[in-house]
């Protein structure tokens, strides 16, 4: 806290290396540690500046996924940080609490950044928590839950786009929580809860508990619920985040398991086999909860949490249209050997990344042109965005600067654990789902916005467009 009142953060990318998998050490990329960077807290309306600083040997941005900030502020392709610089970000949030996170974003890049280990979780903190008696005390029974596939070669590097199914979406068959394959957490007999976030690049996660024990989903992405969701399975695509309690008051001395239960299961997730591996179909474990003796916290599940937050169109409905691969026609080169190979040897400790670029997935029949604006939007405007996926396979789709409401999927009202504000929507092959969102903050062609498929290689290879808001 400066004599301003202003909070600083610093944060500095580095390589680093760290223990992913036990017993191997794996050279990294990281904010400040060897493998993700801190838990940036943040109170609503606290002006607060953040110190960027690249160490890496090459260029980097910085990307506060689900910040309402204008473009000059978001960290996006345009925001390039060289090595050796610092960028700072200036800026105050005043949306409600929330579990966001940050990470890189520069052009093409994207990918194999975050899969070196670049990433982290940003919380929005307000006094919501304390008010409703939610489970907050940091690692005792508020835990960050960051999930993450990863694949390592036979020394222990990461290995990143070393087969031709690679391009469709980085899968690997180790699993981290918090940069440690399967752990576990010592907790207490009580309320906990979990603030996941799918940090993967690409595999969609279904959450549920081993013993099929129910939960309740208490957020979204960017906000509390109106109420608790009581749900057995959740899905969470990469980028999504819930914050969900689980009630351990009765399992004193139990193990308590949290996984990713058989995708292969979910209605309409999958339709081609090329987005289903063995990990998919049988479901692996995350996070085993060891469960102590209570403490006397005091916390509770609230029957109601937030207002139902509402948004009424007054502007212009914008379509979008997502195609991959294989309706473009291209998946034969692909699989003729074309269009993965790496372009260098660049990610830490040899890995090699950098496949980025290759115009591969599209929105609306373009690709990602850092030099061409997609969409205008006037300031102030209250606009819906129907985003239609004509592949096969299911994309989440991302909107910068702002936050949304789901209107409708395929027609229909979104389930009731989706009528959070969020950033971030899982559509399905063949689904046409109805957003609609405020957009309040400017961003110029300088430092535009982008929408953009999550799935990082997706979004590496073409899958991303630009929009200004003036
Ligand atoms: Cu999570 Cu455009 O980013
Ligand atoms: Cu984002
Ligand atoms: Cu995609």
């Amino acid at each position: 806290l400066d004599a301003a009142g202003v909070r600083h953060y610093q944060i500095a990318a580095r390589p680093g290396s760290s223990e992913l998998v036990a017993g191997v050490q794996t050279p990294t990329w990281s904010y400040n540690g060897a493998w993700l960077g801190p838990t940036l807290r943040i109170p609503r309306h606290q002006p607060v500046q953040l110190h960027v600083h690249n160490g890496l040997d090459q260029p980097t941005t910085l990307h506060w996924h689900g910040a309402q900030v204008p473009g000059r502020m978001d960290g996006g392709p345009h925001s390039v940080i060289t090595p050796g610089d610092t960028w700072t970000a200036a800026y105050t949030l005043t949306q409600p609490a929330a579990t966001l996170w940050y990470h890189p974003h520069p052009h093409a890049y994207t990918g194999p950044q975050v899969y070196a280990g670049m990433a982290g979780m940003l919380w929005i903190d307000d006094d919501t928590d304390a008010r409703l008696g939610l489970p907050r005390t940091y690692g005792i029974d508020d835990l960050p839950v960051a999930i993450q596939d990863r694949r390592l070669d036979a020394d222990g590097r990461l290995a990143y786009m070393t087969a031709a199914r690679d391009v469709m979406g980085m899968k690997g068959d180790r699993f981290l929580v918090n940069g440690v394959e399967q752990p576990y957490a010592e907790v207490a007999a009580g309320w906990l809860r979990l603030r996941v976030l799918n940090a993967s690049n690409s595999r969609v996660v279904n959450l549920a508990f081993r013993d099929g024990r129910r939960f309740y989903v208490i957020a979204g992405d960017a906000s509390l619920l109106a109420e608790p969701v009581p749900m057995e399975q959740l899905l969470l695509a990469p980028a999504e985040r819930a914050q969900i309690l689980v009630d351990l008051r009765g399992d004193y001395g139990r193990r308590v398991v949290l996984a990713s239960d058989s995708g292969a299961a979910v209605p309409g997730l999958y339709r081609t086999p090329m987005d289903v591996d063995a990990h998919d179909r049988r479901g692996f474990d995350l996070l085993e909860l060891r469960v102590g003796p209570a403490l006397a916290l005091g916390t509770r599940l609230p029957a109601q949490l937030v207002e139902q937050p509402s948004l009424t169109p007054d502007g212009p409905t914008r379509r979008f249209v997502m195609a991959g691969m294989i309706a473009s026609g291209a998946f034969g080169h692909l699989q003729a050997g074309h269009g993965y190979a790496p372009r260098a040897a660049n990610g830490p400790g040899g890995m090699s990344a950098g496949v980025g670029d290759r115009n591969l997935f599209a929105i609306n029949g373009e690709y990602m042109d850092m030099d061409k604006i997609n969409v205008r939007v006037q300031r102030g405007a209250t606009e819906v965005w129907q985003v239609t996926n004509v592949s096969l396979m299911a994309h989440p789709f991302h909107m910068h600067g702002t936050s949304f409401l789901i209107r409708s999927r395929d027609g229909k009202a979104p389930p009731p654990h989706e009528r959070s504000w969020k950033d971030v929507v899982l559509v399905r092959g063949g689904e046409t789902v109805e957003l609609v969102a405020r957009f309040d903050h400017p961003a110029d062609a300088a430092h535009a916005y982008m929408y953009h498929c999550h799935i990082l290689e997706h979004e590496d290879n073409g899958m991303m467009g630009q929009f200004v808001v003036t």
